[in-house]
C-alpha cells in the first residue's frame, strides 16, 4: 500500500525500518525514489532485469534508438555528484541520454551556491525548480533520503535517486550486480541456490551491504564474507541475514572458499573513510587479491565480479578469462539504470511492448 512522505514527519520517519519506509517510495506500485536496497521485491527484481533487458535489445538498431529517445525528451535529469565517480555518473548520463532526458550536472560543490554557505536541503530543493528527477551521490549517510522527504513535502516532489551513500548504501549498484548475475545464471536455474562470496574491505563497502540484503530476496543463497578481521563485515549485516534466515560464513581464508563459489565480488580498500591517514595501508590484504593462479581453483561456470574503481584486488591478467565478468558488469548498470528511470516515469509498458513487437 503507498504511502505519502509528506504524511509522516521527518523524525518519525527516519526511525522506521527499511520494511516500513519501503511503502512511502512507491506511488501507484512504480518506484518513486530510489533510496535504498530494500525496498525491492523480487518481483521488482526480475521485472527490472527484463526490462533491462528490453532496453538492451531496443537500442541495437537505429530505429529502436530513435523510439528509446522519444519516450522520455519532455524530461531534466540532474546529476549531483559530491563524491568522486567516473562508472555512476557516466552510466547513469548514457542511461538519461538513451531515454531522450536533458541532462544537468554538479560535480564540485565549491562551483554551487554551498560554497557560499547554502545548505544540501536548500541546493536540492533549487535543482527541483529545473529538473525532474535528481540522480545524487554524497558521503554523508542518509542524506537521499532526508531530501526525498523534504521534496515530497514541497510543490514539486521530483524523485529521488541515491547513486551512494557514505558507506551505507548504493542501491542501483546492487540492482546491476543483480542483474549481472540473473544474466550470468540465466541458463543454470537463475540466482537461486547459488554461493556468492565477498572479499576485500566489507566494512566500508556501500555495495556489498546494498548486494547482501537484495540476495536474501533469492532462495537458498549462500553468502560468504571473506576480509581481514579489521575490514570484515558489521554485525547489523550479519544480524540482517540471520533475520531473514540465510546461509552466512565469515571467513580470513580466501582460498579454501574459491571452490565453492557460484560468483567472487572482489572490493577495494575503502581508505577514503580511513580516521587516521594511511591507516588502512597497515592491513595486509595480499591475501585478498584475485590472481591468474586462482583461476583454476574457481569453477568452471562462476563469475568474478568488481563494482570497480579496481586496484591490485584482481590481477589485469585475469580479465581474459571469460568468468571475469566485471567490464559486463559495468555496461549491465547502464541498461538497468535505464530501466530504472524507465520505471520510474512509466514508460515500462511502452517499452515491453515495442521489445515483443520487435523480438
Ligand atoms: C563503488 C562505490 O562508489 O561505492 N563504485 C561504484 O559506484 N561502482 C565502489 C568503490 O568506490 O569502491
Amino acid at each position: 500500500m503507498t504511502k505519502n512522505l509528506n504524511e509522516i514527519p521527518w523524525d518519525d520517519f527516519y526511525k522506521l525500518t527499511h520494511a516500513e519506509k519501503a511503502p512511502y517510495l512507491i506511488d501507484n506500485a512504480r518506484p518513486m525514489h530510489v533510496l535504498f536496497a530494500q525496498q525491492f521485491d523480487r518481483q521488482q527484481l526480475d521485472s527490472l532485469g527484463s526490462l533491462a533487458t528490453g532496453v538492451r535489445f531496443i537500442a541495437k538498431s537505429e530505429e529502436g534508438m530513435a523510439f528509446l529517445r522519444g519516450l522520455l525528451a519532455h524530461k531534466r535529469a540532474m546529476l549531483y555528484f559530491s563524491q568522486p565517480s567516473t562508472r555512476t555518473f557516466l552510466s547513469f548520463y548514457a542511461a538519461c541520454e538513451i531515454l531522450g532526458l536533458g541532462i544537468g550536472e554538479v560535480r564540485d560543490t565549491a562551483t554551487s551556491s554551498e560554497f557560499k554557505g547554502e545548505s544540501r536541503e536548500d541546493s536540492v530543493r533549487t535543482f527541483s525548480s529545473y529538473f525532474d528527477l535528481i540522480i545524487m551521490r554524497s558521503e554523508i549517510g542518509g542524506l537521499s533520503e532526508r531530501v526525498a522527504w523534504v521534496l515530497s513535502n514541497t510543490d514539486r516532489p521530483v524523485p529521488i535517486i541515491n547513486a551512494g551513500s557514505g558507506k551505507d548504501q548504493h542501491p542501483t549498484q546492487a540492482l546491476l550486480d543483480i542483474y549481472t548475475l540473473q544474466r550470468s545464471f540465466e541458463e543454470r536455474g537463475g540466482i537461486d541456490g547459488k554461493t556468492i562470496v565477498f572479499v576485500g574491505d566489507l566494512a566500508r563497502g556501500r555495495t556489498v551491504r546494498s548486494l547482501s540484503s537484495l540476495l536474501t530476496r533469492y532462495n537458498n543463497v549462500k553468502q560468504y564474507f571473506v576480509a581481514p578481521a579489521q575490514l570484515q563485515i558489521g554485525e547489523d549485516v550479519l544480524a540482517m541475514l540471520k533475520a531473514a534466515g540465510v546461509q552466512y560464513e565469515v571467513s580470513d581464508s580466501f582460498e579454501k572458499v574459491i571452490p565453492e563459489a557460484d560468483a567472487v565480488y572482489m572490493t577495494r580498500v575503502q581508505d577514503e573513510w580511513d580516521t587516521q591517514k594511511g591507516e588502512s595501508g597497515k592491513i595486509d590484504t595480499s591475501k585478498y587479491c584475485f590472481t591468474v593462479q586462482h583461476l583454476d581453483l574457481l569453477k568452471p561456470d562462476a563469475v568474478i565480479m568488481h563494482p570497480f574503481p579496481r586496484r591490485n584486488e584482481i590481477s589485469p591478467d585475469v580479465d581474459r578469462d571469460s568468468r571475469a565478468v566485471y567490464w559486463r558488469q559495468m555496461r549491465n548498470g547502464m541498461w538497468i539504470r535505464a530501466a530504472l528511470i524507465a520505471a520510474i516515469f512509466d514508460r515500462d509498458d511502452q517499452i515491453r511492448n515495442y521489445y515483443s513487437k520487435n523480438i
